[in-house]
């Protein structure tokens, strides 16, 4: 059975300007959710997309290297009229944060390109740029005025990553809100963006049975996987520069610790779901960098096989560095101080060129008595988990034990499973359709607030010292198609668990 969608408005006339629109994210995602978005009928009816483009460049060229994009990344077959409606609304402009004047002439153009299309001033600034370029970018637009509102709105789209540690984190947040007010900021996360992950709010809050048992008392443990069968492939130097903990953990996994495990916000608006969200993430407890060092384990690929694919060392990738420790695979152990979930661990794992590629979080409940099965032919009980899963399909499952069908008394584990799929016919879609709308209707309740990021990476500190620390010691290796290092085994073992089995 297909269920509907319901209808949603078209945004305020306004203009999109991307800065880095010559890139990689705009090609393979944002054009493509523009794209998305028009066949929809969900942009604004007055629009006009601006490009901030190198010097010497055009209009037409901007058209013609933003539709080849498309051709090449849209998730649906392009319809040239919706395409063509879609590119005639792009016009390029150049801009360079090292030349203050260009800004200034920026503005002048805007402002009357804003008036002949009549958009009315509203403005989104994309930053889809290297986060080397978010400072000096928003400096000159505020310099310049135009991160004003004034009876218009002016926002600002800032990618990750947000910071490499705490201190930059707060650093950029500092000088943002110097700039700006948290209301004009739109901190993506495309992992917000997906549908599966939307869903756990409206799951956890929208049905009687889960959230009474949503606590300690029901509640082994939590585990969050996400795993990639991809390896770095030529983003070595950001990769090198990186790790498996900067690139997902504070963000990505964060996202969904802190949804599955946050209390109940008082509305569906952004600023309870928001502050509900940061709070239950500073609640993470701080680890020492002993505690730091013994609840995480890193790795680093090594050459091996993924299906029928070589892949080689992860040191062999061009631009990483010699001897390099940075970690592809990430595996921690954290506790979440409050009532809900004092005594429960959170484990999180994620690695790259592991064997498959799954993202899920999987909730354990605790095993039932057995004490009533002690005198039957019943020798154990399968586990009780809840796994929501985003890869490789998008759906929940329930395990629970049921009666082998027959006259003896025997148990055995079966699944309940739902599939997205089965039930709904959404459009393949490229994840930031969601996100680029909810900016443009000044909906911020799926973009991250300075505190909340900010508690991210005050939770993972202690982990990038105790890295830092110890350096090549510790690291561990694992071979390229294979589950991760042995040793993140070890960290569950040792508390009598073990993690659900990628293969
Ligand atoms: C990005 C990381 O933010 O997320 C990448 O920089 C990673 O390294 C990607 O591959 C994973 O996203 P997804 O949606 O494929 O799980």
């Amino acid at each position: 059975m297909a269920k509907g969608q319901a209808k949603r408005k078209r945004p305020d006339p306004c203009s999109f300007v991307i800065f880095g629109v010559n890139g990689d994210l705009t090609h393979r995602l944002i054009t493509p959710a523009l794209y998305n978005l028009a066949a929809a009928d969900l942009l604004p009816e007055k629009f006009c997309v601006v490009g901030i483009a190198r010097k010497g460049s055009t209009s037409e060229a901007l058209r013609e290297d933003l539709m080849q994009g498309l051709r090449r990344f849209a998730t649906r077959p392009v319809d040239d009229a919706i395409a063509r409606r879609l590119l005639s609304c792009v016009t390029a402009i150049e801009a360079d944060p090292k030349q203050p004047a260009s800004f200034d002439a920026m503005r002048e153009r805007l402002d009357a390109l804003e008036q002949a299309r009549e958009t009315g001033g509203n403005r989104l600034f994309y930053l889809a740029t290297p986060p080397g370029a978010f400072l000096p970018i928003a400096r000159e637009l505020g310099r310049t005025g135009m991160l004003r509102e004034n009876g218009m709105w002016r926002r600002l789209v800032v990618e990750k990553p947000f910071g490499t540690d705490l201190a930059s984190a707060r650093a950029l947040n500092g000088e943002l809100l110097n700039l700006l007010t948290e209301h004009q900021i739109y901190r993506i996360d495309h992992y917000l963006g997906k549908e599966t992950v939307q869903n756990i709010l409206v799951l956890r809050f929208a049905n009687g049975m889960f959230e009474p048992i949503w606590n300690r008392n029901h509640i082994d443990h939590v585990q969050i996987t996400v795993d990639e069968k991809l390896g770095v492939g030529h983003r070595g130097s950001f990769y090198d520069a990186t790790g498996a903990l900067r690139d997902m953990v504070p963000n990505h996994l964060f996202q969904l610790l802190s949804l599955v495990a946050m209390e109940p916000p008082v509305k569906f608006d952004a600023h309870s779901v928001r502050s509900e969200k940061a709070e239950v993430l500073s609640a993470i407890q701080t680890q020492s960098q002993e505690e730091a060092l013994q609840n995480s384990v890193r790795g680093q690929y090594v050459a091996g096989k993924i299906g029928d694919a070589a892949i080689g060392d992860y040191q062999a990738i061009a631009e990483v560095r010699p001897n390099s420790t940075t970690e592809t695979y990430a595996a921690l152990k954290l506790t979440i101080d409050n009532w809900r979930w004092a005594g429960v661990p959170f484990y999180l794992r994620t690695g790259k060129a592991l064997c498959t590629k799954r993202t899920e979080i999987a909730i354990k409940f605790k095993q039932a008595p057995f004490a009533m099965f002690r005198d039957t032919p019943v020798n154990r009980l399968s586990q009780n988990f809840m796994i929501i899963s985003t890869e490789p399909t998008e759906g929940i499952e329930l395990q629970f034990n049921t009666k082998v069908p027959g006259p003896a008394i025997d148990i055995d584990g079966v699944e309940m499973k739902f599939r997205y799929k089965d039930y709904f016919q959404a459009e393949p879609s490229t994840g930031y359709e969601t996100l680029i709308y909810d900016c443009m209707i000044g909906d911020n309740i799926l973009f991250q607030r300075a505190d909340s990021v900010e508690a991210g990476w005050r939770a993972v500190q202690p982990f990038l010292d105790a890295w830092k620390k110890v350096g090549a010691a510790g690291l561990q290796t694992y071979r390229a198609g294979s589950e991760g290092p042995a040793l993140a085994d070890e960290l569950l073992a040792r508390d009598g668990r073990s993690w659900r089995r990628l293969g």
